[in-house]
């Protein structure tokens, strides 16, 4: 079954077309990418998806549902969570305090809940900091949780994110160019901890610049260029196809 099925998305801004016609559909536990160029579209087709606007025209299904419009509160309580291109975390907050920001999908309670912290409450903040610390671990962030997230060194505030975005039990994680501004041991971590995140079972859309990271880690990749989807398939048909070559080669910068 597909976990997230693409129809015929265009999206127009004015005049511009950022998205022309793309489909595309990622299956349950893939790990699919999008490329392209700077300016392809990647963002704006990443903003459908996670509802933070709707396309022109086009559908949008995810896990069974049709989700097109649909509001990106809706579509992250559905279990599709985000990461943004620009690193957005709570830079006054601790690193573990930024992980457990990201369970409010999974937790329930309010204020009274909080005030009169009932056994399930105690209960549910016990899971949370053990979850915490795991999810911390994972992303080889363990021991780290008591700093300052704006202490980390960026390539870290990368892996921290993911981690927060874990937290919320995501059925599909949507990266937008996790590895940019890393340097090549960064990326290397990065690229490890997102195929690990694969084996646990979650579905990833990963949206990339840096050829080498999707090589090595997508099972399956599509490429947008001007908007509009060029090419679809495994890395080592993408690689040698020769539209994605001229996409890049012909752009102005390297793959
Ligand atoms: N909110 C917006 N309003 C107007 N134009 C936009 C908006 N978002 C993106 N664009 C334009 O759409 C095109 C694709 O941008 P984007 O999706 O960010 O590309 P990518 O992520 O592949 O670099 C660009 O020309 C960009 O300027
Ligand atoms: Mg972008």
């Amino acid at each position: 079954m597909a976990m997230l099925s693409i129809r015929n998305v265009t999206k127009r801004f004015g005049g511009l077309v950022a998205n022309d016609n793309i489909s595309f559909d990622v299956e349950q536990g893939a790990l699919f990418a999008v490329i392209g160029p700077n300016g392809a579209g990647k963002t704006t087709l990443f903003n459908m998806i996670s509802g933070f606007f709707a396309p022109t025209s086009g559908s949008v299904h995810f896990d069974g549902a049709d989700i097109t419009g649909r509001p990106q509160y809706q579509v992250s309580e559905g279990g599709l969570v985000r990461t943004y291109q620009l690193v957005q975390l709570f830079k006054d907050l601790t690193v573990a305090q930024n992980v457990m920001a990201g369970f409010h999908r999974v937790t329930r309670g309010g204020v009274a809940s909080a005030l009169f912290r009932p056994g399930w409450m105690r209960a549910q903040e016990k899971h949370i900091a053990d979850k915490t610390g795991e999810l911390l671990d994972f992303v080889g962030l363990g021991g780290r949780g008591d700093m300052l997230a704006d202490k980390l060194p960026y390539g870290q505030q990368r892996l921290l994110e993911v981690a927060r975005a874990l937290a919320a039990e995501p059925k599909l994680l949507l990266l937008d160019e996790p590895a940019a501004g890393l340097n090549v041991q960064e990326t290397a971590a990065l690229a490890d901890v997102i195929e690990r995140v694969n084996q646990r079972g979650v579905t990833v859309l990963l949206v990339e610049h840096d050829m080498g990271l999707v090589m090595r880690v997508a099972q399956r990749i599509a490429v947008i260029d001007f908007g509009r989807k060029i090419a679809e398939g495994a890395p080592a048909e993408i690689k040698t196809h020769p539209d994605v070559l001229a996409a890049y080669l012909g752009g102005t910068e390297a793959a």
